[in-house]
């Protein structure tokens, strides 16, 4: 049968682990020179209804040393946009490619796609979630500290589809999450519970400083997540108070790093500063994108 990769939850807790060691072996292995082609001869269709750097870039350099090939294709360019229906363009898509990543506004679209695709469908980012940016974080993580159930990981800013995806992956990795963010902008309730009832540790918060407090990483996102741009205003007044800067940072564990998936907005969630400092980590969270989304390829794919 396919398998999806639409929700960071829809891999269990040994398949997380079996992908964090595949990526770690593909970044050894991509650093010595040795060549990995698992899939040469497979084809990556990547649609996306709104922008992107990293995601697009690690996929397709991503298939291409695995061999295989990544085809981009702007939804805006497809008859999708023009009214196609997606279960239509989702079984014509799978006699062609043998994997398909999208990048689309609502969530739904993307579990629409994998209800008709006859190949595995890559969640590339939605409103709800952000799950190959989770694989990137959890590798990054797991690189640094060596291990993740012990720690203490903060969230500060927006209760957005990172977040989300955050949450729900207390559940497989068994670090404890607590969240800030202000009222109205809290992460997807439902989530929250299901994390909770899958024995997540999950906190919400109101304030930056107590989420912070002891904190082994603080991760934060845009206050403007594509599609919020109407609120753009309201966005920038409610978030004033939830910047990741020097004095928020020193309220954390004296060894805490910084996370943040990128695109960065210097002077709203996070200062230059703190991106800049010794405490930040987000170029290796960037290139763990490929590593990671390398080995999840490798496990959807390989025959
Ligand atoms: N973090 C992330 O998904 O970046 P892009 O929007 O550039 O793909
Ligand atoms: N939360 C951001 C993440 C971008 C990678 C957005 O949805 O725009």
């Amino acid at each position: 049968m396919k398998k999806d990769f639409i929700s960071i939850l829809d891999i269990s807790k040994e398949e997380l682990e079996g992908i964090i060691a595949e990526a770690e072996k593909l970044k050894r292995q991509k650093k010595a020179g040795v060549p990995h082609t698992f899939l040469a001869g497979m084809t990556l269709a990547m649609i996306f209804e709104k922008a992107s750097t990293r995601t697009h870039i690690s996929f397709e350099v991503g298939m291409n040393e695995l061999g295989g090939h990544a085809l981009f294709l702007n939804a805006r360019d497809m008859q999708i946009w023009r009214g196609e229906e997606i279960r239509d363009t989702a079984r014509a898509a799978s006699r062609y490619v043998s994997a398909i990543m999208i990048r689309a506004y609502k969530h739904s679209t993307i579990e629409e796609f994998a209800k008709y695709a006859t190949i595995p469908v890559i969640n590339g980012l939605s409103d709800l979630e952000h799950p190959c940016q989770l694989l990137a974080d959890i590798l990054t993580m797991k690189e640094h500290f060596g291990s993740l159930s012990d720690l203490k990981v903060a969230w500060v800013g927006d209760g957005n589809n990172v977040c989300n995806s955050l949450i729900l992956s207390t559940v497989l990795t068994g670090y404890d999450v607590t969240v800030a963010t202000p009222k109205g902008y809290e992460p997807e309730e439902a989530f929250v519970k299901k994390a909770r009832a899958l024995g997540g540790k999950v906190t919400l918060l109101r304030k930056p400083e107590d989420a912070v407090k002891d904190a082994d990483v603080i991760v934060t996102d845009t206050w403007i997540s594509m599609g919020d741009d109407a609120e753009k205003d309201m966005r920038m007044k409610v978030f004033k108070e939830y910047t990741v800067d020097v004095p928020l940072l020193r309220r954390a564990s004296p060894e805490a790093r910084v996370l943040h998936c990128l695109p960065a907005h210097r002077g709203q969630e996070i200062t230059d500063e703190v991106m800049e400092g010794g405490q930040s980590l987000v170029w290796d969270e960037a290139e763990n994108r490929l590593h990671a989304q390398k080995a999840l390829l490798v496990r959807l794919l390989r025959k």
